[in-house]
């Protein structure tokens, strides 16, 4: 048969394969999410998210070692918090003395070169479990900004290079912006959880947290997941106020969004693969029904090839060790 174009040579052996290969991921490109504890030498590990551990500053300290030498350059660190330290305003998020802010300050003294994201938003500390705060069954705005401005602040002052605001408050990029300007810290960047969808898809990580909202849900604030203008609504906003990376968030099941806000902004695109997404390859993987590890070099791709600059997942460091 004469064909002129037969794609299949471009296919013919792993050589070539390789040389025509478009998209790589590399430990450059990730973000590893961990859980921290109070306490010492305390390792729990999620009962969802096989292989996820809650750790100890003491034991979370041994844990970025391993994987900066790895190749893993950036982290995000939330607080597993216990009940008896939650209220209605969250205000252990900006007690300087409170283990998380600790903890932080301890890292970045340890190992200067991470680059450590810390989490903005109510709900590891909020006995409400929502990320504003609660007045009359209602998540008010503007008054959740005056709290998420201190709890930047206090972390902040630990050092840390980026803040990530989750809570989809409106207004907060440049509320933080301008309180971290006011104080000196010009130089803290943000994350924004630009387009945060409210999905069933974070089951996991409340359970690591023990965060889950007391009543209700978070759809006057996460985005509808049928959605898809609103992203940019939303984008707008942040670049706007001052946003240095753009978040999507999840991932897997919003590659549309990913590619959306990388063809129209010209800043970073940071996706989130979120607990969820962790957990259901995992689950699949074993019970031998699919090869987890090729599926989650097959994922991570996925969330680049759409337009992620920067990937945020739980496998981070399953990825690195495959790849030393
Ligand atoms: C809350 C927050 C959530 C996640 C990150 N920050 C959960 C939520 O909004 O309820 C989810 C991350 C994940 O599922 O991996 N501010």
């Amino acid at each position: 048969m004469s064909l002129t174009r037969r794609p299949r040579r471009n296919r013919k052996s792993e050589a070539v394969r390789a040389m025509v290969e478009e998209t790589k991921v590399t430990t450059d490109d990730l973000i590893f999410p961990l859980f921290l504890l109070e306490g010492t030498n305390q390792k729990t590990e999620v009962a969802s998210m096989p292989g996820i551990f809650r750790l100890s500053t003491d034991l979370m300290l041994k844990e970025v070692e391993a994987c900066l030498k790895l190749g893993i350059k950036a982290f995000d660190i939330f607080p597993a918090v216990d009940d008896k330290h939650k209220d209605t305003t969250a205000t252990k998020s900006y007690d300087a003395n409170f283990f998380y802010l600790r903890a932080l300050k301890e890292i970045k003294k340890q190992f200067p070169e991470a680059c450590i994201i810390t989490d903005v938003a109510m709900d590891p500390y909020s006995s409400d479990g929502h990320d504003g705060l609660v007045k009359n069954g209602k998540i008010v705005n503007d008054e959740t900004l005056d709290i998420l401005g201190k709890m930047a602040l206090a972390q902040a002052e630990t050092g840390i290079d980026i803040i990530g605001p989750s809570d989809m408050m409106d207004g907060r990029v440049g509320y933080l912006r301008e309180v971290l300007d006011q104080n000196g810290f010009t130089e803290v960047s943000i994350m924004s959880y630009t387009a945060k969808y409210a999905s069933g898809f974070y089951n996991p990580f409340r359970d690591a947290l023990d965060s889950a909202p007391k009543f209700g849900d978070k759809k006057t604030y996460q985005m509808n997941p049928a959605n898809t203008t609103e992203a940019l609504v939303e984008a707008q906003l942040d670049f706007e106020e001052g946003a240095d990376f753009l978040m999507v968030k999840p991932a897997m099941a919003y590659l549309d969004i990913i590619k959306l806000l990388k063809d129209n902004f010209p800043l970073p695109i940071a996706a989130y693969n979120v607990s969820g997404e962790y957990a259901m390859i995992k689950a699949a993987a074993q019970k031998g029904w699919l090869d987890g590890d090729r599926v989650m070099k097959e994922t991570l791709l996925s969330i680049k090839r759409a337009g992620a600059d920067v990937i945020l997942t739980y496998f981070a460091k399953e990825f690195a060790q495959g790849t030393k």
